[in-house]
């Protein structure tokens, strides 16, 4: 089955999912959209509310914040895959529960290995603390690891960004930092990395 295909059945099967309680309170599950033979993948939170409705990812504020990055990146939509750690809304926008992000990931590592980026893009702490758990956010920002055959890279959330100027900053630089990167992501594992952090690499 070729990738576009097993991501439209992964689609399916998100729509149908009672891993967590979430699929109660949500209207519509959000699996994430995007270029099948993406070779970056971003990953967000959670749906919020306008996602909910629609059944589409990053369609509010943070998504047309994110959509301005990408295009200042010279990336659009179409090059990208863009998917969250849990599928259905959480109520009142809650955090995700570690039950309901641990019932969800068999979604996006199914996504993941149809898909085999070059990049993950994690947005905001919660994606992030799926590869890195022990490292904060605040410190680590910006600077792209190894694991295993691809490139992980930290950003703060464009939500957060959106309510913070000085994390608008950082993210902003971010993306100006590593636009060569992720203009070429079939360089990203040749960089050769001198560091070690958590028994992963770093690319600085
Ligand atoms: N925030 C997220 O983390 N994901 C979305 O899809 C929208 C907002």
């Amino acid at each position: 089955m070729d990738n576009k295909k097993q991501l439209q059945l992964l689609t399916q099967q998100i729509k149908d999912c009672t891993r967590c309680d979430l699929y109660r309170s949500a209207s519509h599950s959000v699996a994430g959209e995007g270029n099948p033979n993406a070779k970056i993948v971003f990953i967000g939170e959670a749906p919020g509310r306008r996602e909910d409705l629609l059944g589409r990812p990053f369609v509010g504020h943070a998504g047309k914040y994110l959509d301005l990055l990408l295009e200042k990146t010279g990336l659009s939509r179409q090059d990208i895959f863009i998917t969250n750690m849990v599928k259905h809304r959480p109520p009142e926008n809650r955090d995700p529960l570690p039950n309901e992000i641990a019932a969800c990931n068999v979604w996006l590592e199914k996504q993941l290995s149809a898909i085999s980026p070059k990049i993950i893009v994690t947005l905001g702490k919660w994606s992030l603390s799926y590869y890195l758990p022990t490292k904060k956010i605040s410190e680590i920002h910006g600077q792209p690891f190894k694991q295993g055959n691809v490139v992980v890279m930290p950003m703060y959330h464009p939500a957060a960004a959106l309510r913070n100027s000085n994390l608008a900053r950082e993210l902003e630089n971010d993306f100006v930092k590593n636009k060569e990167l992720l203009q070429n992501p079939d360089t990203a594992t040749q960089i050769s990395s001198s560091l070690e952090r958590d028994g992963q690499e770093s690319l600085f």
